[in-house]
């Protein structure tokens, strides 16, 4: 006669709380973030007409190119405009513009996805718009800005600072001009504003906002 070898009632308990928490992982977690997933795609036709199909953004009303842009900072800024801590300032034209549609997402998991998906864009580069000295630029970043915003602009998460490599001269310009003059960043409870604040402030002329700029489109996203 064959010897059947016994599973001894431990091991069939071990194997069968295994199989059940893997199937339930697998179908529950898989289902859960395809939903997510088509949900955040879905949601993001309503920035499509600004931000375009593939998020790299339209300058003709000052959308910037959020293609691959990190989903804790896209996260973060939908909450400002939604807060009102961000693009609420009289004179922020493009800010009131974007306002409205970070709104437009009720809940907290409908900016969760749509932050999610913005992510997964492949990064879009565009041609430089503004000319500067990119070696005098180059050492102003490295002097202030790259300390927070990474030594090739790739952004870093831990003090919440964005990539700048990549992103449109005109964008991140336009940026500088608002928090020097506290059309952003201004408001007490936008804390990385109010840190970023004195730091567009060192750049004291258009030149040498120029400058940095022309360095950063040297940078790849
Ligand atoms: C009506 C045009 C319009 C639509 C639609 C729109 N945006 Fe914007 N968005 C803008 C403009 C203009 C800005 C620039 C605001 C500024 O200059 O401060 C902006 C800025 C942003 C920023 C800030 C980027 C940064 O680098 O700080 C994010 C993130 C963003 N939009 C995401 C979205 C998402 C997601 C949607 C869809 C839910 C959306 N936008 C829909 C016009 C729009
Ligand atoms: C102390 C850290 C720190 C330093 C130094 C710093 N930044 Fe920032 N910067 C930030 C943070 C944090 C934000 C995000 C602000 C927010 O959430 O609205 C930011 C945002 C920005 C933005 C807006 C980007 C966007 O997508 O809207 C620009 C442009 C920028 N920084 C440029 C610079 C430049 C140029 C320098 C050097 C002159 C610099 N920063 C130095 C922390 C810093």
């Amino acid at each position: 006669m064959r010897e059947y070898k016994k599973l001894a009632p431990r091991q069939i308990a071990l194997w069968t709380s295994f199989l059940i928490l893997f199937g339930w992982g697998l179908s529950g977690c898989g289902l859960g973030s395809t939903s997510a997933a088509m949900r955040g795609q879905q949601l993001f036709q309503n920035c499509v007409p600004c931000h375009q199909v593939d998020g790299s953004g339209n300058p003709q009303v000052g959308a910037p190119n959020i293609a691959g842009m990190k989903a804790w900072y896209v996260q973060a800024q939908l909450q400002k405009f939604r807060a009102g801590t961000r693009g609420m300032h009289f004179s922020d034209v493009e800010g009131m513009r974007m306002r409205p549609m970070a709104l437009s997402l009720i809940t907290d998991g409908d900016v969760t996805a749509v932050s999610a998906y913005v992510e997964t864009l492949p990064p879009v580069k565009h041609a430089p718009t503004l000319t500067g000295d990119a070696h005098a630029g180059d050492n102003q970043f490295h002097l202030v800005c790259a300390s927070c915003h990474g030594t090739n602009g790739e952004g870093n998460a831990d003090v919440k600072a964005p990539r700048l490599a990549g992103v449109d001269d005109w964008y991140l310009a336009t940026q500088l001009r608002k928090f020097k003059a506290g059309i952003r960043g201004n408001n007490s409870k936008d804390i990385e504003g109010r840190l970023m604040r004195p730091m567009a402030r060192i750049l004291t002329d258009e030149d040498a906002i120029r400058n940095v700029m022309a360095y950063l489109d040297t940078l790849k996203p």
